[in-house]
């Protein structure tokens, strides 16, 4: 009896040590699942955030990150948040796919002109909009995290030109765009979790893959492709989501602490991106890659395509993307300028 109450008390004490609680007030706890590895910018922006949200409530919040799929992939951690077993995800938004269709349209190839453009759609009355358009299916987007642009690497056969995809599996993410825009490339689209491509790689399932700088990197992924050819085809975004069960726990203020300090994370990570992006692209050069420019207007004209397949099936995604591009002002200010030449 005695051993029980000294362990409690020596639970409270540690408690109110970690969480600068007074004891009897309770903490709320907040349980985040993502695929990442704990170097990559977008783990560190999420930390970033805990940490916010623990000063904001002063210690009454906590955030508890499990990254590296410890808890699922991207798709099965989304799946926890709608059943209520899991509070919150990050995942890309091309995952989000099957959740919520609109969010296709940052899967559509060549969607934004530049940086600038891409952060006004995500950060103005576009990303709010795509954000809250999975409430129904139980998830809450919170905030957007850069993810820069995607472009293929390869194992064997460096891709210089469009017509050099022909016949190579390409692993995809689970996103009907991307495997729609491999295959149309002359590729064959190989879905496979992030957490299995290493060894998917590795065993020659695959014979390349695609992601941005910083994911090529902390996967090391490099170790195993040779080449990597900086199209930049796609810049979907990361999402950070809540589950509406856990929106609907909170009170009006924790919701307040959560919003801000997820906010202030995303304009942090930007900064942390752009040095990941530079390091990355610094280590796999060393490590021997050959980094390929490509001529990104073949592979602008080649899924010329896609677009009117989404006018006539999707029109609601198709709607969105005009939108998106009817904003001339990024066009007139790119114009001769290389569109988007510094955004890996
Ligand atoms: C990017 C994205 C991840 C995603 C990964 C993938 O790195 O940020 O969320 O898991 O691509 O290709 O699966």
């Amino acid at each position: 009896m005695k051993g029980r109450l000294t362990t409690l008390l020596l639970g409270a004490a540690l408690l109110f040590a970690t969480t600068g609680c007074t004891p009897g007030e309770e903490q709320t706890v907040i349980k985040l699942g993502h695929g990442m590895d704990v170097t990559h910018p977008v783990h560190r922006a999420m930390v970033f955030m805990a940490e916010r949200v623990a000063e904001k409530s002063n210690g009454q919040m906590r955030v508890d990150i499990y990254p590296s799929e410890q808890l699922g992939t991207e798709r099965q951690c989304l799946e926890l948040l709608q059943i209520g077993s899991l509070d919150m995800t990050k995942v890309s938004s091309s995952v989000m796919e099957s959740f919520s269709p609109l969010y296709k349209v940052f899967g559509l190839p060549y969607v934004f002109e530049n940086d600038a453009h891409r952060f006004d759609v995500l950060e103005g009355e576009i990303g709010k909009r795509i954000l809250l358009s999975s409430e129904p299916a139980w998830l809450r987007g919170i905030t957007y995290y850069d993810a820069g642009s995607r472009s293929f690497y390869t194992a064997d056969r460096p891709i210089r030109t469009p017509e050099d995809l022909e016949g190579l599996k390409i692993r995809t993410q689970e996103s009907p765009v991307a495997i729609a825009m491999v295959n149309q490339l002359g590729g064959a689209a190989t879905p496979i979790s992030f957490g299995e491509l290493y060894t998917a790689l590795q065993q020659g399932v695959v014979d390349g893959a695609e992601n941005n700088p910083p994911s090529f990197h902390t996967t090391r992924h490099y170790e195993l492709c040779d080449y990597y050819s900086l199209d930049r085809h796609t810049s979907p975004p990361d999402v950070l989501l809540g589950s509406t069960h856990l929106w609907e726990r909170l009170t009006e203020q924790e919701r307040q602490w959560l919003q801000e300090a997820a906010d202030e994370s995303a304009q942090y990570q930007k900064k942390l991106w752009a040095e990941a992006t530079e390091e990355a692209m610094k280590t796999v050069k060393e490590a021997g890659v050959e980094i390929i420019e490509p001529d990104i207007d073949a592979f602008v004209e080649a899924v010329q395509p896609l677009y009117e397949q989404y006018r006539q099936e999707q029109p609601a995604v198709y709607d969105v993307f005009q939108e998106i591009r009817n904003m001339n002002r990024y066009a007139e200010a790119t114009d001769g300028a290389e569109s988007t030449a510094d955004d890996n």
